[in-house]
C-alpha cells in the first residue's frame, strides 16, 4: 500500500480552474507490460533486467507474487529491477494481488500450467470482479479452480492444449491461455474475432518463445521455454490519457510528453480526440523492445462530439472515464458504443461516469450498452464532490474535470490513484494544475 494510502485511507483531493498547462512530462511505465515483464522474468531461466518498471501498487502486488511462488525479485533502483527466474513453488500462503485484475488473471494463467496450487486473493473490488472467464478456459485444459471469484484456489499441471474464441476481447484471458500453455501439450491458440493488446505476444517471442499471429489467431510453437532479457518499459498511454486531456481543455495549453509507447492496440482514445477536434501530434515516432513509442505534444482545442464505434473500444478500454471528461466539454453529443466490459471493471466504470457527469451538471445517460455525453461546447458547472467508487481511473478523470469546470470538483478513493499512477498529483502540478 502507499504512503498516501495509508495516511488517508478515504484521501479526498479536489481540483480548481486551471491557468493554461505548460510542460514537459513522463508519464511512469506501462502498467500491462510492467505485469508481464515481472511474470515472464519469473518464470524465465536466466536473469532479466527492467528499466521504468511502474512502481504503482498493482505491479508491486505482482512483484510480490512472483517472489512468493520463489523466484528472485529485487528492486535495485527508481524503476530498475532484477529478475532471476526459478521453478515455481506453491507458494507458503495466499497471493495477495490487491486491486490488480491484470495481476490476478495473468497470475492464475502462469500458475495452472505448473504442478503447484495457490490461493489467490484481492481487495474488495477485486473480490467482486469475474473471474470465470479465465477460470473457465483453464479448467477445460486440465486445471482444477475452487471459486468463481477471489479467493480462488488453483491447482495446476498436466495441461493439454486448447483452442479458446476470445469474444471479449480480453487481453487477460488471452495472457492467462498463453501463460498457461507454456506448459500445455499442443497446440495452444486463441482466436480473436476483435485484437486485443498484444503486449503478451511482443513479450513472449522476447523471452524467446515461438508465438505466431496470423488473421487473428495468437499460437503457440514448439519452442516454449523463456530466456531471461531486458525489459524497457514505454510510458503508459492510460496514463498520458490524463495530462493530454487536461491540456486540451484548459485554455491557452500546451505540454509534452516524451515516451508514451503508441502500439495501435493502445491508442484508440487518441484517435477519437483527434477526430473530436483535438491538437494532439505523435512526434519522433521510434521503435524500443518491440513497442512503438512517440512524444505528445498536446495544445487546447476545441473538441466537437463523435460517434465511437464498439470496434474501437478494445483499443481505448480503460479510457472512457477520460473520453466522458472530455466530450463534456465539446460541442454536440458524443456517443460511445460497446461499454458492456466497462460495467466489470475496477468499478462499473459505465455507472460512475455517468453519475460523475450529471453530479457535475452534464447530461449523460446509457443505453444498452453505449454511452452518450450532451457536451456544452464549453466548461461544465462543476462543483461537486464526485464518488470514484475506489477507482483510480475515475478519481484521476474527475480532477482533470475541475481543472477546467467553473467551479472546482472533489474526489474521494484518491489514495486509489496509486495503484497505477503513483505521482499523478505532483507531475499535473508540475504543469501547473492546482489539484492537492
Ligand atoms: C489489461 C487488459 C484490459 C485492461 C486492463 C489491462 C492487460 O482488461 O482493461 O487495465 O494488461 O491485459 P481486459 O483484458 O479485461 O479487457
Amino acid at each position: 500500500m502507499s504512503a498516501l494510502a495509508e495516511a488517508v485511507p478515504e484521501a479526498l483531493l479536489a481540483s480548481s480552474r486551471s491557468e493554461a498547462l505548460h510542460g514537459e512530462i513522463e508519464v511512469p511505465g506501462d502498467k500491462s507490460i510492467s505485469h508481464r515483464a515481472l511474470i515472464l522474468g519469473g518464470l524465465a531461466s536466466g536473469e532479466t533486467r527492467i528499466s521504468g518498471l511502474l512502481e504503482g501498487d498493482d505491479v508491486l502486488h505482482t512483484a510480490g507474487a512472483v517472489r512468493a511462488f520463489g523466484a528472485e525479485v529485487e528492486r535495485l533502483a527508481q524503476g530498475e529491477w532484477r529478475v532471476r527466474g526459478a521453478k515455481w513453488q506453491s507458494p507458503a500462503g495466499p497471493i495477495d494481488c490487491g486491486n490488480s485484475g491484470t495481476g490476478a488473471r495473468l497470475l492464475m494463467g502462469a500458475a495452472a500450467g505448473l504442478p503447484i496450487s495457490a490461493t489467490f486473493i484481492g481487495d474488495a473490488s477485486l473480490s467482486s470482479r469475474p473471474m470465470e472467464r479465465v477460470l473457465a478456459p483453464l479448467r477445460a485444459m486440465g486445471a482444477r479452480t475452487e471459486g468463481s471469484s477471489l479467493p480462488v484456489t488453483i491447482h495446476g499441471g498436466d495441461l493439454h492444449g486448447i483452442s479458446f474464441v476470445n469474444e471479449k476481447a480480453s487481453a487477460q484471458v488471452k495472457s492467462a491461455i498463453l501463460l498457461a500453455g507454456l506448459q500445455a501439450s499442443w497446440p495452444v491458440e486463441v482466436i480473436e474475432p476483435a485484437q486485443s493488446r498484444d503486449h503478451s505476444e511482443n513479450m513472449l517471442r522476447a523471452f524467446g518463445c515461438d508465438v505466431e499471429t496470423k488473421d487473428g489467431v495468437i499460437r503457440l510453437g514448439n519452442q516454449r521455454a523463456l530466456r531471461g532479457t531486458g525489459v524497457l518499459v514505454p510510458g503508459d498511454p492510460s496514463s498520458a490519457a490524463f495530462p493530454v486531456v487536461a491540456a486540451l481543455l484548459v485554455p491557452g495549453s500546451r505540454i509534452t510528453i516524451r515516451n508514451v509507447m503508441v502500439n495501435p492496440q493502445r491508442t484508440g482514445l487518441f484517435t477519437t480526440l483527434r477526430e473530436m477536434g483535438a491538437d494532439l501530434q505523435f512526434e519522433n515516432e521510434r521503435s524500443q523492445g518491440g513497442e512503438k513509442i512517440a512524444d505528445l505534444s498536446v495544445s487546447a482545442s476545441d473538441l466537437h462530439g463523435v460517434e465511437v464505434p464498439a470496434t474501437r473500444a478494445p483499443s481505448m478500454i480503460d479510457e472512457y472515464p477520460i473520453l466522458g471528461v472530455a466530450a463534456a466539454f465539446a460541442r454536440g453529443r458524443t456517443v460511445m458504443h460497446g461499454l458492456a466490459e466497462l460495467r466489470v471493471k475496477e468499478s462499473n466504470r459505465l455507472a460512475a461516469i455517468i453519475a460523475g457527469l450529471q453530479a457535475c451538471g452534464v447530461d449523460a445517460r446509457e443505453e444498452g450498452d453505449s454511452l452518450i455525453v450532451e457536451g456544452l461546447a464549453g466548461p461544465p458547472p462543476g462543483g461537486a464532490q464526485v464518488q470514484a467508487h475506489h477507482d483510480h481511473r475515475i478519481a484521476m478523470s474527475f480532477l482533470v474535470m475541475g481543472l477546467a469546470a467553473r467551479q472546482s470538483v472533489s474526489v474521494d478513493s484518491a489514495e486509489m490513484i496509486a495503484t497505477s499512477f503513483p505521482n499523478f498529483v505532483s507531475l499535473m502540478q508540475s504543469l501547473g494544475a492546482p489539484i492537492g
